[in-house]
């Protein structure tokens, strides 16, 4: 699959950028990449352009020496899109972090998003026990490199079947989170721990929206996705089995026909 660099205001953003028609924006999770949507990209592409980005920093994304927060990442998306000449509302799909931005995004630019989809995410922010853990984990990574990470993280990003089943999976994800720059995770971490409750938003949120997680997660529990979807009108609910965090890639078939068929009955062909 085709990426190329483009310049967004001073960042050079990595793009994937993929068939026509309405556009549909794939958002990866912390520390991934646009290749954790590898499944999606052709189904998605036989009726949709797909733009699927590096953040700042991840990926093969330029690298970032400033710390930025999640609101100025939806912002550096938005821009994006100016950039890319896509004119009125997009999907916004985002999985976990992704899905962290998404309500930044839907929050800043509601004009700007037709569909929401969430994957694998919360709208909470962090307790204090968890927001200090982030900041030591910010404080470590500066001083390990990225490996230790990936060799923490990888277990509990994937359910007991995809890692019996899908070794593939498991190793790319490790090798993309043992490549990302230690301050790029870092940064993440600590924007991820100031990030605010956006759970007061949901109710505001106005757009065909679907919840989907995978049965397994252990990062993102079924019980409080559904929690969130229940506070946006008309939202729908999906858990996918065979699914812990990775539900996009760890179960691409139910994932993509889900989303398939929510996209097409939530449209109104004018
Ligand atoms: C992610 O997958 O983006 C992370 O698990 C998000 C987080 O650390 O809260």
């Amino acid at each position: 699959m085709e990426t190329r660099k483009i310049s967004v205001g001073k960042h050079q953003i990595q793009l994937l950028d993929a068939g026509q028609g309405s556009t549909v924006l794939l958002v990866h999770g912390f520390p991934l990449d646009h290749s954790m949507w590898r499944f999606q990209v052709n189904e998605l592409a036989e009726h949709y352009r797909v733009l699927c980005p590096d953040l700042p920093g991840y990926g093969s994304s330029s690298h970032v020496v400033e710390s930025l927060s999640l609101a100025d990442l939806a912002d550096i998306l938005a821009e994006m899109l100016t950039v890319l000449g896509v004119a009125g509302s997009v999907t916004y799909c985002g999985l976990s972090m992704g899905g962290y931005i998404g309500w930044q995004f839907v929050h800043r630019y509601p004009d700007r998003v037709s569909h929401l989809i969430a994957c694998d995410t919360r709208a909470a922010n962090d307790s204090e026990t968890v927001s200090r853990a982030r900041r030591v984990a910010a404080a470590t990574v500066r001083q390990t490199g990225s490996s230790p990470v990936a060799d923490a993280m990888i277990l509990k990003l994937f359910c007991p079947h995809s890692i019996s089943t899908r070794p593939e999976i498991v190793e790319q994800t490790h090798a993309v989170i043992a490549q990302t720059d230690p301050a790029t995770i870092a940064n993440g971490q600590l924007a991820m721990s100031d990030r605010p409750d956006a759970t007061k938003w949901l109710e505001q949120i106005n757009v065909p929206s679907l919840f989907v997680v995978g049965q397994e997660d252990e990062i993102t529990p079924p019980s409080e996705m559904r929690q969130n979807a229940e506070l946006i009108a008309n939202a729908e609910f999906l858990e996918i089995t065979d699914a812990g965090h990775m539900a996009p890639l760890e179960n691409p078939a139910i994932f993509n026909r889900e989303i398939l068929e929510f996209l097409r009955r939530t449209t109104v062909v004018s």
